[in-house]
């Protein structure tokens, strides 16, 4: 028999692929979570999941910091945002297959499977990076066999599969953020309701006392929340606890899919939204003009990269070089205010600030002799002029 490597949530997608593989592909089906920091249960729900529906072994991978400091470290690094999306899912999606590929290899296994639609970006970015790092055969059973969530619904009651609880809304989940699509939610006429959020409260139900909190960045990386230094998958958990409860991190959108299909979106990513929001503050005091414009192409182009699924295109890691040098200087503090569902950051400092409160102060008149202006403003934009004399004026 075949052997196939799953990767598996334990969710209704993965739980119809078990089966399936088991009795349409004739395969051994050895099942693996990869952890990148969905709540305990989550963790604990495949391992149950895998034993019940019957798998021939089930593997949980902890990959929860490597998530956390080579992937959601480098979102907050580049601001990287799809469509005003900190990309929890996608991020994820790189390492996950990595790790699969890993167990594939140990287990000789001769393909991988996943959960995929043929619909969603994960199919994408799953069998890039699988492709990219392993010659293993690819397959998808719940795409193969074109099957909607109501026939999995039907397949699973008929097989014995244990319905998973959230049956109305497809959940993905990991340290950097959650994703709620699917139900009543596909319809953008109708209004989320408050019960698809867990990790952040409503704007009613948020403190009527504002909190101040100061983040700490190293080399573009945050590594203390109000004096307390944190492991990154510490910190990340702290940042979600902090803004969450503030009702902060609600994304309600429409989204552009790979495949072109426009989407409803929503997520909940409060630690990602006052991490990135942060350090972009930090970086206005440390860049220079031209390097501020420059850092605005590197957010819009790795952004993209990750949410097609490009992890393994050069262009990633040249990004990554580059903006790492630059991220050399991002050391400093960052003061925000949250309060009631805003967010706004209030103070901030750098030892690489090229603020010059001397230079810049109405006060001074030394380091810039204002007289010497006249010349340099003299000739500002003068195409501009030259274009009005010979275009506009009668
Ligand atoms: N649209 C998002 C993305 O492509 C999230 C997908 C989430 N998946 C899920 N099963 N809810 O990154």
């Amino acid at each position: 028999m075949e052997k196939v490597v799953l990767a598996f949530s334990g969710g209704l997608d993965t739980s119809v692929c078990v089966k399936l593989l088991q009795e349409k592909y004739d395969m051994e089906v050895i099942t693996a979570c990869v952890d990148v920091g969905q709540p305990e249960d989550e963790i604990k729900k495949p391992e149950l999941a895998a034993e019940k529906i019957g798998t021939d072994k089930h593997y949980t991978i902890d990959a929860k910091e490597e998530f956390a400091k080579d992937y959601a470290f480098r979102c907050i690094k580049t601001n990287a945002l799809y469509e005003g999306y900190p990309l929890s899912t996608a991020f994820a999606r790189p390492l996950i297959a990595k790790k699969i590929v890993e167990i594939a290899e140990k287990e000789n296994a001769t393909t991988i499977a996943h959960g995929c639609t043929g619909k969603g970006n994960d199919q994408f970015r799953f069998e890039a990076t699988i492709r990219a790092e392993s010659d293993v055969n690819i397959v998808a059973p719940v795409r193969d066999y074109n099957l909607t969530r109501t026939e999995e619904q039907d397949y699973a009651r008929e097989h014995g599969i244990p319905l998973p609880s959230e049956k109305i809304y497809s959940i993905d989940e990991n340290l950097w953020g959650r994703s709620i699509e699917g139900g009543l939610l596909e319809d953008p006429t109708v209004e989320a309701p408050e019960d698809i959020y867990e990790w952040t409260k409503s704007i009613d139900d948020a403190p009527e006392e504002a909190q101040v909190i100061k983040i700490e960045f190293v080399k573009g990386e945050p590594v203390k929340i109000d004096g307390e230094e944190l492991s990154p998958v510490d910190l990340i958990r702290k940042a979600n606890e902090i803004a969450g409860e503030h009702g902060v991190g609600r994304i309600d959108m429409i989204e552009d899919r790979i495949i072109g299909l426009k989407s409803r979106e929503n997520y909940e990513t409060p630690g990602a939204i006052l991490l990135i929001t942060a350090h972009a503050a930090l970086e206005k005091l440390v860049f220079s003009r031209e390097e501020i414009k420059f850092a605005e192409n590197i957010s819009q182009k790795y952004a993209e990269l990750v949410y097609d699924g490009y992890w393994n295109e050069p262009l990633r890691e040249d990004l990554d070089i580059v903006n790492d040098h630059m991220q050399e200087r991002v050391t400093g503090w960052v003061e925000v205010r949250l309060h009631k569902g805003s967010l706004k950051v209030i103070t901030k400092q750098s030892p690489y600030s090229l603020h010059n409160l001397d230079s810049v102060s109405f006060e001074d008149k030394e380091i810039i002799d204002q007289r010497e202006m006249i010349g340099m403003v003299k000739y500002h934009d003068i195409q501009g002029a030259e274009y009005f004399k010979v275009n506009k004026k009668e």
